[in-house]
Formats: C-alpha cells, sequence, structure tokens
C-alpha cells in the first residue's frame, strides 16, 4: 500500500516556477524540453546518443524506451544538466542550456525532481532528512521540511520508516524514498530512470497512479523504463531509443503495439 485508506492524498500544484524566469516574462509559453540534433559522445568511445530531435510539452506524460545501454539514462542526464551535449541543442523552458551560467544551473535543478536509477540516497542521514534534503538546503524551516517529508513519505507508504537509515531498506524502499525526495518540492518536471525497477506489480501500479496523479496536477513527467507492461497499460506518449538513435515517437495505443512487436 502506498498509503492507508487506498485513495491518493491531493496536493496543490506545481507552481509553473520555469515559467517565473525574468527572461522568459512575455514570451508565449515554450516546450519543457526540446533537442536539436544532440550528439553526446565521451571521448574515446563511439557516440552514446546520435542525432537527437525532441519536444516535450508542459503538462506531457512521456516513457523513454529501449534495450539496456540504448542512451536512456544519458538522454535525462542531458535533461537535468548532469551531462552536458557535445553537439546539438538542449532546450530546457526555452533556454538553451549550453548558454546558462553556471549559477543558473541550481536554479533550473531546484524546479527538477530527480529519481535515479541508483537511488543516489545519502546513507549518514535518516529517510527523512534524504527526502527533505532540497527543502533544506533552500532554507526552509525546519519543523516545515519535516512536515512536508512525512506527508510525502506517507503518499508512497513509507511514513514508518522515517528515522531509519537508507541503509536498512529493501531496493524497492529505497527507491520510494528516492521517488519521495524527487517529488517534495513540487518540481515543474520529475525525470525517473526505471521508478518502478524494484518494484513488485502491486507497488508498481501505486507508484504509477502517484506518477499519473502528479502529472494530471501539472507536473511534466519523464519516466524511463524497460517494462513493457507499463507502456501497455497506461497508454502515454512513448519514445523509443535503440543504440543511441530515437527510433520511435508513438502515442496511445500505438505506443503499446511498438511494444509487443519488439518484445
Ligand atoms: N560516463 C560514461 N563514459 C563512457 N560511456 C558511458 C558513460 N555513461 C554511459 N556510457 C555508455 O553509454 C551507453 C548508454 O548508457 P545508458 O546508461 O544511457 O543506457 P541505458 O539505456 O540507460 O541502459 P539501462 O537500461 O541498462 O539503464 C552505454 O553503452 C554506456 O556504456
Ligand atoms: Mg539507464
Amino acid at each position: 500500500m502506498v498509503h492507508a485508506g487506498g485513495s491518493l492524498q491531493r496536493w496543490s500544484a506545481p507552481p509553473d516556477v520555469f515559467s517565473q524566469c525574468p527572461s522568459l516574462s512575455g514570451t508565449i509559453s515554450p516546450a519543457m524540453i526540446q533537442m536539436f540534433h544532440v550528439t553526446k559522445a565521451y571521448p574515446g568511445d563511439p557516440p552514446v546518443l546520435v542525432d537527437i530531435n525532441l519536444d516535450i510539452e508542459k503538462g506531457e506524460f512521456v516513457f523513454l524506451t529501449g534495450p539496456s545501454g540504448a542512451g536512456k539514462s544519458t538522454l535525462l542526464k542531458l535533461m537535468f544538466l548532469a551531462e552536458r551535449a557535445s553537439r546539438g541543442q538542449v532546450l530546457l523552458a526555452g533556454r538553451n542550456v549550453a548558454r546558462l551560467r553556471e549559477s543558473g544551473i541550481p536554479f533550473l535543478r531546484r524546479n527538477i525532481g530527480v529519481v535515479f536509477q541508483d537511488f543516489k540516497l545519502l546513507p549518514t542521514r535518516t529517510v527523512a532528512e534524504n527526502v527533505g534534503f532540497t527543502l533544506d538546503v533552500l532554507g526552509t524551516p525546519r519543523d516545515e521540511v519535516r512536515d512536508r517529508s512525512l506527508k510525502m513519505l506517507r503518499r508512497v507508504g513509507l511514513e514508518h520508516k522515517a528515522d531509519v537509515s537508507p541503509l536498512k531498506l529493501s531496493g524497492g524502499e529505497q527507491q520510494r524514498v528516492s521517488l519521495a525526495r524527487a517529488l517534495v518540492n513540487d518540481p515543474a518536471l520529475l525525470l525517473a530512470d526505471e521508478p518502478t525497477g524494484n518494484l513488485d506489480p502491486a507497488l508498481t501500479v501505486e507508484i504509477m497512479d502517484l506518477l499519473t496523479d502528479v502529472n494530471a496536477r501539472g507536473t511534466t513527467v519523464v519516466v524511463a523504463t524497460h517494462d513493457a507492461t507499463l507502456i501497455e497499460r497506461y497508454q502515454k506518449r512513448t519514445l523509443r531509443l535503440e543504440k543511441g538513435t530515437m527510433v520511435a515517437d508513438e502515442r496511445g495505443a500505438k505506443a503499446a503495439r511498438l511494444m509487443s512487436q519488439s518484445a
């Protein structure tokens, strides 16, 4: 169970913080993420991503799929500026990230929640402290950090683990803490790398329901997943990568068919 009672608790829609950038005031609302001819290569290796073009609008829910090694995590890293494109342009909320000063990066990142494939929880802090870490860094009062962290933990069914070390949690529990941490700040954009990879089918449904609820409240959601059943069940726009190339961009039933053909 994600929380007692079965129905998801409501929270307020995230502020459209990206569009509050002073430089964007007065412009028509730009897409959340755009890539133009993006290539990513690490020195000495063949390119990991080749000539990627995509456009994800604000408020969309998008699956990113493809075989292991296809470049899903790398594409997400370009979206939260953990990596830079070798060639081409990445725009976040209309801003060319290559032109951002280093000081502008934390501001953009503040609006992005990330669920890492390997969780990246801090072992020396409790579960609740991990969830509240970003709020803490932003100077949120201590009581409010605790309160919001516990609420978020309740939403992923882990309030009872608030004061233990993440080292004492199972893989699926750590994954849910990582999701709670990504969502606690009401991000405008959620990037989730295999967020259900360690969950059983019942919890997978609960977490997907949480993600669709967050999306319905205005957060743009991008989920990298291998899981064909998720894609078939939720009928969302699906981008498919193979060997670093975007080979399909399908919606609804077409996306499900694409998965059953490639399974
Ligand atoms: N820092 C790096 N240096 C060199 N090569 C890298 C680096 N990071 C990723 N790669 C390579 O890029 C390719 C794509 O990796 P990526 O992690 O994006 O794949 P993925 O689609 O997320 O795979 P998985 O489904 O297994 O998570 C892999 O061949 C990987 O070895
Ligand atoms: Mg990956």
